[in-house]
């Protein structure tokens, strides 16, 4: 039997916190201690949590299995590099790193170096997408919305890399499909970059994704909905629920359905409602970055796919400020 893997925590700010706390409850995997830069917070995190707090990052690392950053964004790369040379695994929240040049340089590190890499796009684990995932998702038009009231944190970029970027990695990860045409526009309502947007991207395979994101909204809203030839899929990532609506020949018992006539005759239309597994979608990330270092698999988030995603996210961010020039 393995010792279990030794994982190090830099930056326990506010997520920094909740891993911490599922690291602890994660099978193979022994949360060592943590870093953070903040004298005042460190004192109050390792008295909370009875966790070392390391005087360096430097240390931890040299500690360490596992890396796990969560340290503001404008710091990914600067951790990751450290812990990538030091040939340690990298659990890094999401977005990958602050600018393309800095990703490209990481996913070229994490290559050489043969560690392991996953990106915290931590709605690829919400339950309610996990309910939908074995269905045959093949959808033409995509809707999608993300909204959430202001808060400071995180506004050391753009809404785009900070919100819809979770979506832009989903969206990938399901059309799976090259991107065509992208048209976007966005406004800086109360920070320097754009705090609301909207984006329309066309696929190669010719889906469409409209996608709204902002984070100035009285009301907090985060959905996919996906339309494709049989079916509606809707999946409401907040509160946690999926509903499927299907054309069918016969409705099962478990489906509430109703007939409508159509053009081609007379059709059922069924709306079922799957089960949503009752997991914890940060401790499911955690535990599945774990097993893909045990079992030397892609992690499902891996270093190419936060690079795809922010690739997308860049390209959109150019539309907005030639928008922005155009005015
Ligand atoms: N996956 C998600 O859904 C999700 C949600 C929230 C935040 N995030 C990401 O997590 C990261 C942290 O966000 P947060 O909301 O916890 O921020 P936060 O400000 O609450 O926490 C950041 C912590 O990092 C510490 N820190 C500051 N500079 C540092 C440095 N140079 N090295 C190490 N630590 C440093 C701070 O003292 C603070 O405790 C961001 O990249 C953000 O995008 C992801």
């Amino acid at each position: 039997m393995n010792e279990s893997l030794k994982v190090g925590v830099i930056g326990a700010g506010y997520l920094g916190k909740f891993h911490i706390e599922n690291w602890k409850s994660i099978a193979d995997a022994k949360l060592v201690g943590f870093y953070d830069p903040d004298q005042k917070n460190a004192i109050a995190v390792s008295d909370k949590y009875d966790l070392p707090c390391f005087e360096s990052g430097e240390q931890l690392i040299d500690y360490c299995d596992v890396i796990d950053i969560a340290a503001p964004t404008d710091y990914h790369a600067y951790w990751c590099e450290k812990a990538i040379k030091k040939g340690k695994h990298v659990f890094v929240e999401k977005p990958l790193t602050a600018s393309m040049e800095e990703a490209r340089h990481i996913v070229e590190l994490t290559r050489e170096s043969g560690v392991r890499l996953q990106v915290g796009h931590v709605e690829r684990f919400n339950p309610a997408l996990l309910a939908v995932q074995d269905l045959d998702l093949h959808p033409m038009f995509i809707e999608v919305h993300r909204l959430a009231q202001f808060n400071p944190r995180g506004t050391e970029v753009s809404v785009i890399l900070d919100l819809m970027i979770h979506d832009i990695d989903i969206i990938l990860s399901i059309v799976k499909s090259g991107v065509k045409t992208i048209s976007a526009s966005g406004v800086a309502v109360l920070t320097d970059t754009p705090d609301i947007a909207n984006v329309r991207i066309e696929f190669d395979n010719g889906c469409v994704a409209n996608l709204t994101s902002s984070r100035i909204s009285m009301k907090k809203m985060r959905k996919i909905r996906l339309f494709q030839k049989d079916a509606y899929i809707g999946i409401d990532f907040l509160e946690k629920k999926a509903e499927v609506i299907k054309l069918k020949e016969d409705a099962d018992e478990k489906t509430f359905a109703f007939d409508i006539e159509t053009p081609a005759g007379k059709k059922t239309i069924a709306i079922a409602t799957p089960p949503i597994p009752s997991i914890n979608a940060i401790q499911k990330e955690l535990e599945s970055f774990i097993g893909s270092i045990r079992n030397q698999t892609r992690p499902v988030v891996s270093e190419m796919d936060g690079l795809l995603a922010m690739e997308v996210a860049h390209q959109i961010l150019e539309k907005i400020a030639q928008n922005a020039v155009g005015h």
